[in-house]
């Protein structure tokens, strides 16, 4: 049994993150998209709501599951028994940081390993941040989220906008 990890903010889950996922899960026989528990990060988006609007994305893709997770990755890399960690590279400065994380990650972890799948061409300019800030303005984040998140993204950002 092959498990990959797929972890991250997801805040919020992007049609970049539902593409990676659905590729890794091809990749191997559970995929186990791990959403980050970190109210350092601040995020705008709960921690349930983030593994929520995952789960909706990725119902119906076979082999994958949605957790949250805090604490060290390389935790829950053993945890799981996992082959794998998969991301996905937009470009250059991505792979900068990932190249970085999976060092202090193989430190802690010698048996940790890392996959990183490119993003699909139309997907390279489209990131939780620039979701966020288009939604903030009232714009049309629909070729960036999938549509059954669409309204739910849109409608909280501009709830906290008006909580702030
Ligand atoms: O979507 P993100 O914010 O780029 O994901 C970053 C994530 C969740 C992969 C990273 O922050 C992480 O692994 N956090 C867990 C804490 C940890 O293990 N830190 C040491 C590795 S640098």
């Amino acid at each position: 049994m092959k498990t990959f990890l797929f972890p991250g903010s997801f805040d919020p889950f992007s049609l970049g993150h539902q593409d990676i996922a659905r590729r890794a899960a091809a990749l191997c026989d559970r995929l186990v998209v791990a959403v980050l528990s970190n109210p350092g990060k601040a995020p705008a988006f709960t921690t349930e709501e983030r593994v929520s609007m995952a789960k909706m994305c990725l119902s119906g893709i076979d082999g994958v599951e949605v957790i949250m997770f805090e604490g060290l990755l390389v935790d829950l890399y053993s945890k799981l028994g996992a082959s794998a960690v998969v991301r996905g590279l937009r470009g250059e400065s991505d792979y900068r940081i990932e190249a970085e994380m999976a060092a202090v990650n193989k430190l802690l972890l010698p048996e940790y390993d890392l996959i990183l799948l490119p993003c699909s061409t139309d997907m390279v300019y489209i990131s939780s941040s620039t979701i966020k800030e288009v939604a903030l303005f009232g714009g049309d984040i629909s070729k960036m989220v999938n549509p059954k998140i669409v309204d739910f993204v849109q409608s909280k950002i501009i709830e906290r906008k008006a909580e702030n």
